[in-house]
């Protein structure tokens, strides 16, 4: 491993967990989830994530990146989705808990009206925690998802 990536090591590994999904303009849902952060032995953790309905095992949302770290404390996630946004979110780490902030979303030209992203992702004791906001034209920066994870590998 890179010796770069000691600050978000705690990260390594794949995690699977449930979550819940609102937001003012949605109903709310339940969801399954796996995480994984990997390495090649550059600077970088190579990130994935997918989801699926609980009661029917359907695939939802899905999405891949890489988080740099680019400071003893500082981070930079880029994260790719299926549905139209490339966020480019600058943040900071502090022990166990990284927080990011989109400085950019990427739209394509059908993508819904996201002006933002914010997300946290924490681990206390053993459970991954990931918070994800987001603030559209007309909404502000509300929480969207809500999981926890345990790691399975
Ligand atoms: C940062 C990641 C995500 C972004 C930016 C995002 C964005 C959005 C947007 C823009 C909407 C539509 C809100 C509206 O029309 O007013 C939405 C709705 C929804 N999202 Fe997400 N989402 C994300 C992650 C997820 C994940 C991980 C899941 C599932 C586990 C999910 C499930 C849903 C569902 C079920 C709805 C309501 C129905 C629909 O519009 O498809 N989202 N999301």
């Amino acid at each position: 491993m890179s010796p770069a990536l000691k600050p978000v090591a705690f990260l390594l590994g794949t995690w699977r967990g449930e979550g819940q999904g609102e937001y003012p303009t949605i109903k709310a849902f339940r969801y399954r989830e796996e995480i994984r952060f990997a390495h090649n032995g550059k600077a970088f953790l190579i990130y994935s994530q997918r989801t699926e309905a609980i009661d029917s095992d359907q695939p939802m949302h899905a999405e891949t990146g890489y988080l740099r770290v680019v400071g003893d404390d500082q981070v930079e996630f880029v994260i790719a989705q299926p549905i139209g946004f490339a966020e480019i979110s600058p943040g900071r780490i502090s022990g166990t808990r990284i927080d990011v902030e989109s400085s950019t979303v990427g739209r394509t030209p059908t993508a819904k009206a996201v002006t933002s992203i914010s997300r946290s992702l924490w681990v206390e004791g053993e459970t991954l925690h990931c918070e994800t906001r987001m603030a559209m034209e007309g909404v502000p920066m509300v929480r969207h998802l809500m999981a926890s994870f345990h790691r399975i590998d």
